[in-house]
Protein backbone atom coordinates (compact mmCIF):
# COMPACT_ATOMS: atom_id res chain seq x y z
CA UNK A 1 0.00 0.00 0.00
CA UNK A 2 1.31 3.34 -1.26
CA UNK A 3 1.62 6.02 1.06
CA UNK A 4 -0.93 9.42 0.02
CA UNK A 5 1.44 11.19 -0.32
CA UNK A 6 3.11 9.25 -2.77
CA UNK A 7 0.17 8.76 -5.14
CA UNK A 8 -0.65 12.47 -4.90
CA UNK A 9 3.06 12.69 -6.42
CA UNK A 10 2.25 10.04 -8.83
CA UNK A 11 -0.85 11.94 -10.21
CA UNK A 12 0.28 14.92 -10.20
CA UNK A 13 2.82 14.25 -12.55
CA UNK A 14 0.64 12.38 -14.87
CA UNK A 15 -1.50 16.01 -14.75
CA UNK A 16 1.40 18.00 -15.36
CA UNK A 17 2.28 15.69 -18.85
CA UNK A 18 -1.30 16.24 -19.64
CA UNK A 19 -1.09 19.92 -19.51
CA UNK A 20 2.09 19.70 -21.43
CA UNK A 21 0.20 17.88 -24.25
CA UNK A 22 -2.61 20.57 -23.97
CA UNK A 23 -0.49 23.75 -24.25
CA UNK A 24 0.70 22.31 -27.66
CA UNK A 25 -2.74 21.29 -29.68
CA UNK A 26 -5.16 23.47 -31.61
CA UNK A 27 -7.11 25.30 -31.01
CA UNK A 28 -5.28 27.61 -28.60
CA UNK A 29 -7.97 29.14 -26.97
CA UNK A 30 -10.25 25.66 -26.27
CA UNK A 31 -7.04 23.92 -24.60
CA UNK A 32 -5.16 26.31 -23.04
CA UNK A 33 -7.54 27.57 -20.39
CA UNK A 34 -7.94 23.64 -19.59
CA UNK A 35 -3.90 23.51 -19.42
CA UNK A 36 -4.59 26.83 -17.27
CA UNK A 37 -7.08 25.64 -14.87
CA UNK A 38 -5.18 22.04 -14.62
CA UNK A 39 -2.09 23.78 -13.18
CA UNK A 40 -3.11 26.16 -10.91
CA UNK A 41 -2.98 22.98 -9.18
CA UNK A 42 -6.16 22.63 -6.33
CA UNK A 43 -6.26 19.89 -3.49
CA UNK A 44 -6.16 16.75 -6.29
CA UNK A 45 -8.52 15.05 -3.75
CA UNK A 46 -10.25 13.14 -5.93
CA UNK A 47 -8.03 11.71 -8.47
CA UNK A 48 -5.96 10.27 -5.19
CA UNK A 49 -9.33 8.73 -3.62
CA UNK A 50 -9.49 7.19 -7.52
CA UNK A 51 -5.34 5.67 -7.06
CA UNK A 52 -6.05 5.17 -3.04
CA UNK A 53 -9.18 2.68 -3.75
CA UNK A 54 -7.95 0.67 -6.58
CA UNK A 55 -4.23 0.51 -4.21
CA UNK A 56 -6.57 -1.36 -1.52
CA UNK A 57 -7.01 -4.06 -3.92
CA UNK A 58 -3.67 -3.55 -6.34
CA UNK A 59 -0.26 -2.19 -6.55
CA UNK A 60 -0.49 -1.23 -10.01
CA UNK A 61 -1.89 1.80 -10.03
CA UNK A 62 -0.75 3.14 -13.06
CA UNK A 63 -3.47 1.11 -14.19
CA UNK A 64 -5.74 3.40 -13.02
CA UNK A 65 -4.46 6.72 -13.74
CA UNK A 66 -7.02 7.14 -16.88
CA UNK A 67 -9.88 6.92 -14.52
CA UNK A 68 -7.94 9.24 -11.56
CA UNK A 69 -7.62 11.92 -15.01
CA UNK A 70 -10.97 11.56 -15.78
CA UNK A 71 -12.26 12.36 -12.35
CA UNK A 72 -9.75 15.54 -11.84
CA UNK A 73 -10.64 17.04 -15.35
CA UNK A 74 -14.19 16.35 -15.03
CA UNK A 75 -14.53 17.88 -11.62
CA UNK A 76 -12.07 21.10 -13.62
CA UNK A 77 -15.02 21.04 -16.15
CA UNK A 78 -17.58 22.10 -13.04
CA UNK A 79 -15.46 24.23 -11.71
CA UNK A 80 -15.24 26.00 -14.64
CA UNK A 81 -18.92 26.54 -15.05
CA UNK A 82 -19.39 26.80 -11.45
CA UNK A 83 -17.81 30.14 -11.34
CA UNK A 84 -19.73 31.51 -14.22
CA UNK A 85 -22.99 30.37 -12.81
CA UNK A 86 -21.31 31.87 -9.18
CA UNK A 87 -19.97 34.97 -10.67
CA UNK A 88 -16.82 33.93 -8.84
CA UNK A 89 -13.26 35.63 -10.27
CA UNK A 90 -11.25 34.32 -8.16
CA UNK A 91 -10.32 30.33 -7.57
CA UNK A 92 -7.04 28.79 -6.32
CA UNK A 93 -5.34 32.85 -5.71
CA UNK A 94 -5.90 33.24 -9.13
CA UNK A 95 -8.54 34.42 -11.58
CA UNK A 96 -11.30 32.32 -12.75
CA UNK A 97 -10.85 30.83 -16.49
CA UNK A 98 -14.12 33.14 -17.30
CA UNK A 99 -12.32 36.20 -15.88
CA UNK A 100 -8.76 35.27 -17.07
CA UNK A 101 -10.31 34.58 -20.37
CA UNK A 102 -14.29 35.36 -21.04
CA UNK A 103 -17.26 33.26 -20.60
CA UNK A 104 -17.69 31.69 -24.03
CA UNK A 105 -14.11 29.92 -23.62
CA UNK A 106 -15.07 29.09 -19.93
CA UNK A 107 -17.97 27.40 -21.41
CA UNK A 108 -16.83 25.72 -24.69
CA UNK A 109 -13.31 24.49 -22.73
CA UNK A 110 -15.55 23.45 -19.82
CA UNK A 111 -17.81 21.38 -22.62
CA UNK A 112 -14.20 19.97 -24.04
CA UNK A 113 -13.39 18.66 -20.41
CA UNK A 114 -16.45 16.88 -19.65
CA UNK A 115 -16.02 14.70 -23.06
CA UNK A 116 -12.36 14.27 -22.37
CA UNK A 117 -13.15 12.53 -19.01
CA UNK A 118 -15.13 9.98 -21.11
CA UNK A 119 -11.70 9.67 -23.87
CA UNK A 120 -9.55 8.92 -20.41
CA UNK A 121 -12.16 6.45 -19.20
CA UNK A 122 -11.71 4.62 -22.40
CA UNK A 123 -8.72 4.25 -21.46
CA UNK A 124 -9.00 2.01 -18.89
CA UNK A 125 -8.57 -1.51 -20.41
CA UNK A 126 -10.74 -3.56 -18.04
CA UNK A 127 -13.27 -5.96 -17.43
CA UNK A 128 -15.33 -3.38 -15.71
CA UNK A 129 -14.88 -0.46 -17.85
CA UNK A 130 -18.52 -0.62 -19.06
CA UNK A 131 -19.67 -0.35 -14.88
CA UNK A 132 -17.28 2.12 -14.62
CA UNK A 133 -18.51 4.32 -17.67
CA UNK A 134 -22.05 3.89 -16.54
CA UNK A 135 -21.10 5.07 -12.78
CA UNK A 136 -19.29 7.75 -14.03
CA UNK A 137 -22.31 9.00 -16.55
CA UNK A 138 -24.90 8.45 -13.45
CA UNK A 139 -22.34 10.60 -11.65
CA UNK A 140 -21.86 13.57 -13.66
CA UNK A 141 -25.86 13.75 -14.71
CA UNK A 142 -26.28 14.01 -10.57
CA UNK A 143 -23.87 16.36 -10.11
CA UNK A 144 -26.15 18.52 -12.71
CA UNK A 145 -29.16 18.60 -10.87
CA UNK A 146 -27.16 18.99 -7.74
CA UNK A 147 -26.11 22.12 -9.25
CA UNK A 148 -29.50 22.97 -10.87
CA UNK A 149 -31.23 22.92 -7.23
CA UNK A 150 -27.78 24.58 -5.87
CA UNK A 151 -29.02 27.82 -8.28
CA UNK A 152 -33.39 27.16 -7.97
CA UNK A 153 -32.56 27.78 -4.38
CA UNK A 154 -30.55 31.08 -4.75
CA UNK A 155 -34.27 32.15 -5.23
CA UNK A 156 -35.91 30.11 -2.46
CA UNK A 157 -36.88 31.77 0.71
CA UNK A 158 -38.43 28.31 2.57
CA UNK A 159 -35.01 25.88 1.58
CA UNK A 160 -35.08 23.02 4.17
CA UNK A 161 -31.85 21.22 5.84
CA UNK A 162 -32.74 18.24 4.10
CA UNK A 163 -33.32 19.60 0.43
CA UNK A 164 -30.20 21.33 1.06
CA UNK A 165 -28.13 17.96 2.35
CA UNK A 166 -29.59 16.43 -0.97
CA UNK A 167 -28.62 19.16 -2.81
CA UNK A 168 -25.23 19.12 -1.94
CA UNK A 169 -25.11 15.06 -1.90
CA UNK A 170 -25.67 15.64 -5.81
CA UNK A 171 -23.47 18.60 -6.59
CA UNK A 172 -20.44 17.52 -4.55
CA UNK A 173 -20.51 13.99 -2.23
CA UNK A 174 -21.48 11.73 -5.59
CA UNK A 175 -18.21 13.03 -7.22
CA UNK A 176 -15.94 11.75 -4.19
CA UNK A 177 -17.97 8.41 -3.32
CA UNK A 178 -17.70 8.05 -7.49
CA UNK A 179 -13.61 8.54 -7.32
CA UNK A 180 -13.22 5.80 -4.82
CA UNK A 181 -15.30 3.12 -6.34
CA UNK A 182 -14.42 3.88 -9.40
CA UNK A 183 -11.11 2.82 -8.11
CA UNK A 184 -12.49 -0.04 -6.91
CA UNK A 185 -14.12 -0.96 -10.01
CA UNK A 186 -11.10 -0.88 -11.75
CA UNK A 187 -9.51 -3.21 -9.62
CA UNK A 188 -12.22 -5.67 -9.75
CA UNK A 189 -12.75 -5.18 -6.14
CA UNK A 190 -15.98 -7.31 -4.44
CA UNK A 191 -19.55 -5.30 -4.87
CA UNK A 192 -19.34 -5.06 -1.31
CA UNK A 193 -16.34 -3.29 -0.59
CA UNK A 194 -16.84 -1.09 -3.84
CA UNK A 195 -19.97 0.08 -2.26
CA UNK A 196 -19.27 0.13 0.97
CA UNK A 197 -16.73 2.83 -0.35
CA UNK A 198 -18.91 4.71 -2.08
CA UNK A 199 -20.86 5.32 1.11
CA UNK A 200 -18.05 6.27 2.83
CA UNK A 201 -17.40 8.59 0.41
CA UNK A 202 -20.30 9.72 0.21
CA UNK A 203 -20.77 11.08 3.61
CA UNK A 204 -17.54 12.42 3.40
CA UNK A 205 -18.56 13.77 0.81
CA UNK A 206 -21.44 15.75 2.65
CA UNK A 207 -19.30 17.08 5.20
CA UNK A 208 -16.76 18.05 3.00
CA UNK A 209 -19.19 20.12 1.02
CA UNK A 210 -20.50 21.73 4.85
CA UNK A 211 -16.83 22.54 5.39
CA UNK A 212 -16.84 24.37 2.33
CA UNK A 213 -19.62 26.64 2.86
CA UNK A 214 -17.71 27.28 6.70
CA UNK A 215 -14.66 28.29 4.78
CA UNK A 216 -16.45 30.16 2.30
CA UNK A 217 -17.55 32.72 5.61
CA UNK A 218 -14.32 31.85 8.00
CA UNK A 219 -11.06 30.80 5.76
CA UNK A 220 -8.32 32.72 5.47
CA UNK A 221 -8.50 33.79 1.96
CA UNK A 222 -5.36 33.78 0.92
CA UNK A 223 -5.28 29.77 1.79
CA UNK A 224 -9.04 29.51 0.36
CA UNK A 225 -7.90 30.67 -2.65
CA UNK A 226 -11.96 31.41 -3.15
CA UNK A 227 -12.81 35.21 -2.85
CA UNK A 228 -14.81 34.85 1.47
CA UNK A 229 -18.31 35.70 1.48
CA UNK A 230 -19.49 34.65 -2.26
CA UNK A 231 -21.90 32.72 -0.86
CA UNK A 232 -23.56 35.60 1.22
CA UNK A 233 -23.38 37.58 -1.83
CA UNK A 234 -25.61 35.41 -4.14
CA UNK A 235 -27.91 34.56 -1.37
CA UNK A 236 -26.69 30.82 -1.28
CA UNK A 237 -28.48 28.40 0.66
CA UNK A 238 -25.97 26.85 2.73
CA UNK A 239 -26.43 24.75 6.08
CA UNK A 240 -25.05 28.56 7.65
CA UNK A 241 -28.09 30.64 6.48
CA UNK A 242 -30.70 27.78 6.71
CA UNK A 243 -29.42 27.38 10.51
CA UNK A 244 -29.50 31.01 10.89
CA UNK A 245 -32.75 31.52 9.70
CA UNK A 246 -34.09 28.33 11.56
CA UNK A 247 -32.53 29.43 15.25
CA UNK A 248 -32.63 33.00 14.66
CA UNK A 249 -35.71 35.36 16.80
CA UNK A 250 -38.28 37.09 14.60
CA UNK A 251 -35.87 40.16 15.07
CA UNK A 252 -32.74 38.82 13.35
CA UNK A 253 -34.47 36.68 10.59
CA UNK A 254 -36.22 39.60 9.61
CA UNK A 255 -32.68 41.94 9.08
CA UNK A 256 -31.11 38.39 7.32
CA UNK A 257 -33.99 38.58 4.50
CA UNK A 258 -33.84 42.33 4.50
CA UNK A 259 -30.66 41.54 3.03
CA UNK A 260 -31.54 38.46 0.87
CA UNK A 261 -33.73 40.63 -0.60
CA UNK A 262 -31.97 43.59 -1.25
CA UNK A 263 -31.32 44.59 -4.62
CA UNK A 264 -28.12 47.22 -3.95
CA UNK A 265 -25.90 47.33 -1.57
CA UNK A 266 -22.00 47.20 -0.76
CA UNK A 267 -20.71 43.88 -1.02
CA UNK A 268 -18.58 43.88 2.00
CA UNK A 269 -20.94 45.52 4.04
CA UNK A 270 -23.25 42.62 3.28
CA UNK A 271 -21.13 40.21 4.08
CA UNK A 272 -20.01 41.36 7.79
CA UNK A 273 -23.46 41.76 8.50
CA UNK A 274 -24.46 38.23 7.48
CA UNK A 275 -21.36 37.17 9.68
CA UNK A 276 -22.01 39.26 12.33
CA UNK A 277 -25.30 37.66 12.67
CA UNK A 278 -23.67 34.26 12.37
CA UNK A 279 -21.61 34.97 15.14
CA UNK A 280 -24.11 36.25 17.57
CA UNK A 281 -25.84 32.84 16.66
CA UNK A 282 -22.83 30.49 17.00
CA UNK A 283 -23.28 29.32 13.30
CA UNK A 284 -19.33 27.98 13.17
CA UNK A 285 -20.01 26.01 16.07
CA UNK A 286 -23.16 24.30 15.24
CA UNK A 287 -22.25 23.28 11.36
CA UNK A 288 -18.90 21.85 12.81
CA UNK A 289 -21.24 19.66 14.71
CA UNK A 290 -22.74 18.85 11.36
CA UNK A 291 -19.52 18.33 9.69
CA UNK A 292 -18.18 15.55 12.29
CA UNK A 293 -22.11 13.93 11.67
CA UNK A 294 -21.34 13.23 9.01
CA UNK A 295 -17.35 12.58 9.65
CA UNK A 296 -18.83 9.22 12.13
CA UNK A 297 -21.13 8.42 10.12
CA UNK A 298 -18.69 7.64 6.85
CA UNK A 299 -16.27 6.27 10.07
CA UNK A 300 -19.42 3.83 10.90
CA UNK A 301 -19.24 2.56 7.43
CA UNK A 302 -15.28 2.41 7.67
CA UNK A 303 -15.74 0.35 10.60
CA UNK A 304 -17.50 -2.33 8.49
CA UNK A 305 -14.94 -2.57 5.71
CA UNK A 306 -13.58 -5.90 5.29
CA UNK A 307 -9.94 -5.07 4.19
CA UNK A 308 -6.44 -5.66 6.56
CA UNK A 309 -5.90 -2.85 8.82
CA UNK A 310 -2.73 -1.43 7.08
CA UNK A 311 -4.55 -0.89 4.23
CA UNK A 312 -7.90 0.63 5.83
CA UNK A 313 -6.13 2.94 8.41
CA UNK A 314 -4.67 4.19 4.61
CA UNK A 315 -8.20 5.40 4.06
CA UNK A 316 -8.75 6.68 7.91
CA UNK A 317 -5.75 8.89 7.07
CA UNK A 318 -6.89 10.02 4.14
CA UNK A 319 -10.73 11.07 5.61
CA UNK A 320 -9.10 12.72 8.76
CA UNK A 321 -6.65 15.20 6.08
CA UNK A 322 -10.12 16.32 4.87
CA UNK A 323 -11.46 17.13 8.40
CA UNK A 324 -8.87 19.45 9.25
CA UNK A 325 -8.23 20.89 5.68
CA UNK A 326 -8.50 25.02 5.59
CA UNK A 327 -8.72 25.55 2.60
C1 LIG B 1 -14.22 22.72 -4.80
O1 LIG B 1 -13.60 21.49 -4.63
C2 LIG B 1 -15.64 22.50 -5.15
C3 LIG B 1 -16.40 21.83 -4.09
C4 LIG B 1 -17.00 20.70 -4.28
C5 LIG B 1 -16.51 22.45 -2.79
P1 LIG B 1 -12.13 21.39 -4.03
O2 LIG B 1 -12.10 22.08 -2.71
O3 LIG B 1 -11.71 19.98 -4.05
O4 LIG B 1 -11.31 22.25 -5.08
P2 LIG B 1 -9.79 22.14 -5.55
O5 LIG B 1 -9.78 21.22 -6.74
O6 LIG B 1 -8.97 21.62 -4.41
O7 LIG B 1 -9.42 23.53 -5.93
C1 LIG C 1 -19.34 23.16 -5.52
O1 LIG C 1 -20.11 24.19 -5.11
C2 LIG C 1 -20.05 22.21 -6.45
C3 LIG C 1 -19.52 22.12 -7.80
C4 LIG C 1 -18.61 22.90 -8.31
C5 LIG C 1 -20.06 21.07 -8.64
P1 LIG C 1 -19.49 25.61 -4.76
O2 LIG C 1 -20.03 26.63 -5.67
O3 LIG C 1 -19.64 25.83 -3.31
O4 LIG C 1 -17.93 25.40 -5.07
P2 LIG C 1 -16.83 26.54 -4.90
O5 LIG C 1 -16.93 27.05 -3.49
O6 LIG C 1 -17.12 27.59 -5.91
O7 LIG C 1 -15.53 25.84 -5.14
MG1 LIG D 1 -18.92 28.23 -6.61
MG1 LIG E 1 -21.68 26.79 -6.93
MG1 LIG F 1 -18.27 26.90 -2.07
Amino acid sequence: MYSIKYLQSLISAEIDEEISRLNQIEPKNLYEPIGYALSMGGKRLRPVMVLLAYNLFDDSVEKAFPAALAIEVFHNFTLLHDDIMDRAEMRRNSLSVYKKYNENIAILSGDAMSIMAYHYLLKCRTSEQGPMIRLFSKTALEVCEGQQYDMDFEGRMDVTISEYLNMIRLKTAVLLACSLKLGALAANAPEKIASQLYDFGLNLGIAFQLQDDLLDVFANQEKFGKKIGGDIVANKKTFLLLKALEISDSRTRAHIQNWILRKEFETEIKIKAITDIYNELEIKNITENCVDEFYQAALNVWEKIELEKEKKSELLQFAKMIMSRDH
